[in-house]
């Protein structure tokens, strides 16, 4: 079976690099992925797997149900771009103005496209059946997942009982091109976001001592102070990491303002630490201006929950990985701090998403994910199609 996989997905190739390139040159933001979305029902449609669309907007879902009884497993790809402006010279970079495919949802639709068609082909072998679910909005919270289990992906339809399994990859430019890379347990990280506005007195800056309060002053304390709630309490099993991307003061040298605006990211990997850390963040961001006669008020927007991998499908997809690439091209990741709204599928039932390793040094493929320059080497997808169906085939046959 391995073999007509990898030929199956062989023969596919060039017609995936063809769908990969024109989502690239087409991306729509989240919700928007209308184009995207009549693409891949086309594609299925053509491929005679039946589908339905409209599903939380705009995703889709397919299925492909085996010959033998066993489980239901659940496959997904995000559709979404992201709003940033390309920095590309390719032909087929972004058409459409402030938008780009940065974060390779490109790359995972054509490969679930290529997952179905293989599978298609070997369904009379496959035990159980495959329900492959194509999402809107990954990018943009509370995210396409929570709205496509809302709308009933985990559930039984039309006779398909619901899934029981759930896996996702993921491109990583700095994992080598042909790689697999896997980690057991938490992987990804919760994100939510902090907002805290701290109002002193403005007034001259050559006279603070006129002013009730300097706001510039009690917001680099604030800063400062929080950064020891998270070294001073985080248990040594969670890691975490506050930051503080903005910063929004006055607009002159000489004049101290009344108010300053601190925004910035909270990431956990454990929801007991994650929600007593918020309780701490508002404790010492109200009690530090106090303490210096100014007022600050919190709000912790809770964005997406850590993502947990099944430590017994963790263990299955790195054995299929190494069977399917080879030993010498699986990795045993680290921690990500990056979210990734997978996880609330996986807080539902057992899964694994895995990374697929699309980064080539020789090539210059190297720009991160999320940047203006992503891009990613094209014969991955020669290897994330034909293992995610070969893993969805010996998950069946291993039930
Ligand atoms: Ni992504």
């Amino acid at each position: 079976m391995e073999r007509r996989i990898r030929e199956a997905s062989e023969a596919l190739f060039p017609r995936l690099v063809e769908l990969r390139r024109a989502f690239h040159r087409r991306p729509e933001l989240a919700y928007q992925e209308f184009e995207t979305a009549r693409t891949v029902a086309a594609f299925l449609d053509e491929s005679g797997i039946p589908h339905r669309t409209g599903i939380a907007g705009t995703g889709v879902v397919a299925r492909i149900d085996g010959a033998h009884p066993g489980p239901v497993v659940m496959l997904r790809a995000d559709m979404d771009a992201l709003p940033i402006v390309e920095r590309n010279a390719f032909d087929f970079a972004s058409e459409i103005p402030g938008s780009m495919h940065a974060c390779g949802h490109d790359a995972h639709t054509a490969s679930l496209l290529g997952v179905a068609s293989i599978l298609q082909s070997i369904r009379a072998e496959i035990r159980g059946s495959v329900r492959l679910v194509f999402q809107p909005a990954e990018e943009l919270v509370p995210g396409g997942a929570l709205r496509m289990i809302e709308e009933g992906v985990l559930d039984p339809v039309d006779g398909q009982p619901a899934p029981q399994l759930a896996f996702g990859q993921h491109v990583r430019p700095d994992l080598p091109v042909g790689t697999i890379g896997v980690r057991s347990g938490a992987f990804m990280a919760s994100s939510d976001t902090v907002r805290i506005r701290i109002r002193g007195e403005g007034g001259h800056a050559a006279e603070p001592h006129r002013l009730a309060a300097d706001a510039v002053y009690v917001g680099s304390q604030t800063v400062i102070a929080l950064q020891a709630v998270i070294s001073r309490n985080r248990p040594p099993d969670a890691p975490s990491v506050l930051s503080f991307g903005r910063f929004v003061a006055g607009d002159a040298p000489n004049v101290l303002p009344e108010e300053v605006l601190l925004h910035g990211t909270f990431r956990a990997m454990d929801d007991e630490w994650r929600y007593r850390a918020h309780d701490l963040i508002r404790r010492v961001a109200r009690h530090t201006a106090e303490a210096h006669g100014a007022e600050a008020d919190v709000e912790i927007g809770v964005g997406y929950p850590a993502l947990v991998n099944d430590v017994r499908e963790a263990a299955f997809v790195r054995d299929a990985a190494v069977r399917f690439v080879g030993p010498d091209r699986v990795i045993d990741l680290d921690r990500w701090y990056v979210a990734e709204d997978f996880a609330r599928y996986l807080e539902r039932v057992p899964g694994c998403f895995y990374m697929l390793g699309v980064g080539n040094e020789a090539e210059g493929i190297v720009h991160g994910l999320h940047t203006p320059r992503f891009t990613l080497d094209e014969e991955a997808l020669r290897v994330g199609p034909a293992f995610m169906a070969f893993l969805a085939f010996s998950r069946g046959h291993a039930a």
